[in-house]
């Protein structure tokens, strides 16, 4: 995920037909997930890692959002580590907790046939501030990406530091087309695309948050990372979770273990 260069500028909120989570604006795409930057600390203070490999968000002192694809299935489950707290999960400033019990999405098969959720109760609330997550579908344009995953598709290793970069949203018959000849369909209620040249999340990152602006400029979360084919390959943008169709379902697994 990663080169120097660019700055983000997320500043303006842009106001896309009346989405309520809105894409950020930069002044340019910062190329690293693959292509991201380094994530000072403290930037994205909901961002968690989880033992398995994954990313996550804390939603709830108690709880977090990630994919479905990264837990086992609904039930107990005391086998998550969750870090916390850190961009760096070395930082002697992490802190941890324990999975206690796991809600994955009814219909989850496999993250390419959709419902590609989860969220996980914590042994302990964890004082940190949680992450909103959205209500209308994703509008078109750039969102900002997370996770501790390889910054390259052929690399063998995970990253101590969160990286971050901003995605541009592809149209869903492109992408529909795209993995078409990969011989995948996408089930676009549920999914939607995004990458920019260079740029996407990678092994590693599934779970985490795709995240655009809110109404008074704070963080939203839009979409979960899900999956694609490779990273950040040509004609094959990443596949993210639409946070929006599952919010009432997301919101009533939240309740449950709060
Ligand atoms: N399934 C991957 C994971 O478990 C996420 C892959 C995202 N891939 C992509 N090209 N955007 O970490």
């Amino acid at each position: 995920m990663v080169r120097k260069a660019a700055l983000l500028a997320l500043a303006t909120v842009l106001l896309l037909g009346g989405q309520s989570a809105q894409a950020v604006s930069d002044t340019r795409p910062a190329r690293d997930v693959v292509g991201g930057l380094v994530a000072p600390q403290g930037k994205f203070p909901w961002a968690v890692r989880l033992s398995m490999g994954c990313g996550g968000t804390l939603v709830e002192p108690r709880v977090v959002l990630t994919a479905g694809h990264c837990v086992g299935g609904t039930g107990k489950n005391s086998s998550i580590v969750v870090t916390a707290g850190v961009t760096d999960l070395k930082s002697r400033r992490a802190q941890t907790a324990q999975s206690e019990q796991v809600i994955r999405a009814e219909g989850f098969v496999n993250e390419v046939r959709g419902d590609d959720w989860a969220v996980v109760r914590l042994d302990k609330p964890l004082h940190l501030p949680t992450l909103p997550i959205g209500r209308e579908p994703i509008g078109e344009g750039r969102y900002v990406v997370m996770g501790w995953g390889q910054t390259r598709e052929d690399s063998i290793q995970q990253e101590d530091r969160l990286h971050y970069a901003t995605v541009r949203t592809v149209p869903d018959e492109r992408c529909a087309t795209s993995y078409q000849k990969a011989g995948v369909a996408l089930v676009p209620d549920e999914q939607f695309c995004a990458g920019s040249p260079g740029v996407d999340t990678c092994q590693g990152d599934s779970g985490g948050p795709m995240i655009g602006h809110g109404r008074h400029g704070e963080w939203v979360q839009v979409g979960i990372v899900s999956w694609g084919l490779g990273c950040a390959r040509d004609g094959y943008p990443g596949v993210y979770t639409q946070i929006s169709t599952f919010r009432p379902a997301i919101k009533a697994a939240v309740r449950k273990l709060r």
